[in-house]
């Protein structure tokens, strides 16, 4: 192991102290062979995300330039293409940039008082023309008093990246978004009605460029960042997310914040 060689582990040949250590070795090696692989992993996703809309790019700019259309309408369809296409690769650029960033030391909130009711309703009518183009109903339900401390401007992307995806995972039926508190804690659900997730996916969403569904077509979701984000910027607003879902039956993702009272106390 002392070589690099992360697949090695230590034998367990006692419970004490010795034994302990050597099952911290264990796990450390565990952790850095994980680490490795997907670091290696999302050098190979980078280059693809980006490699795809590229040639992408590339074909239609050449159609167009040799004039390989009939009609304006044709002509149109490639011009959007291409709109898409740069605005996924633009996309895909800050995403990697922000999160970058979050990693960093150099990133820090604006951290405010946020109403989580006003909050969630504005996200919500955000993405309600989007939901009504494939017939989900969307609902808000609050029992809430509270204020969180947080950034509103992070608060709205993380609500809009879990709403964006209740709709799109979700193919018919509703997306429901809840705002409760307990004693010291603000709650905020958002539970939709789509295919799930499998179980054995579940532990892997909020990683980078982790998608459940690998196969997937292009018009299907983006890059896999942003539940990678949303957890980044759960964490530095002092909050857990935590997901539970059932496979054709649909997704809950929970967010908890401690109440603003807690956090300034
Ligand atoms: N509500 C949901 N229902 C079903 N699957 C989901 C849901 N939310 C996330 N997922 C799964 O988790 C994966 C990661 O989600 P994430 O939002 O990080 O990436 P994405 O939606 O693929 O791309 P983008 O970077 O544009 O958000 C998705 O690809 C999808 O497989
Ligand atoms: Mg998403």
């Amino acid at each position: 192991m002392a070589k690099g060689e992360l697949n090695v582990r230590v034998p367990i040949v006692s419970t004490d102290e010795v034994g302990n250590l050597a099952t911290s070795l264990n796990d450390l090696a565990e952790d850095l062979s994980r680490y490795q692989t997907n670091r290696k992993e999302f050098l190979a996703n980078i280059s693809h995300e980006l490699r795809t809309p590229l040639s992408y790019l590339k074909g239609y700019i050449y159609a167009l330039k040799t004039k390989m259309y009939e009609t304006e309408e044709e002509y149109d369809k490639m011009l959007t293409i291409l709109d898409d296409e740069t605005e996924r690769m633009h996309q895909l650029i800050d995403d990697l940039h922000e999160l970058s960033m979050m990693e960093s030391a150099q990133f820090s909130l604006k951290l405010e008082r946020i109403d989580p009711n006003l909050a969630v309703t504005q996200a919500v009518e955000r993405i309600e023309r989007e939901a009504l183009a494939k017939q989900l109903s969307v609902t808000t339900s609050f029992s809430n008093s509270s204020w969180i401390l947080g950034d509103s401007v992070r608060f709205n992307q993380m609500m809009l990246n879990l709403l964006h995806n209740a709709v799109s995972y979700t193919h018919s039926g509703s997306i429901q978004v809840e705002v409760t508190e307990s004693d010291r804690q603000v709650q905020v659900i958002v539970t939709d009605t789509g295919i799930g997730i499998a179980e054995g996916d579940l532990p892997f969403v909020f990683e980078r460029f982790y998608r459940a569904e690998k196969s997937r077509k292009r018009s299907f979701g983006g890059s896999g960042l942003g539940l990678a984000i949303t957890k980044q910027l759960t964490t530095l607003m002092s909050g857990t997310i935590t997901v539970t879902s059932v496979v054709n039956e649909g997704t809950c993702f929970t967010l908890t914040f401690p109440k603003a009272q807690e956090v300034e106390e």
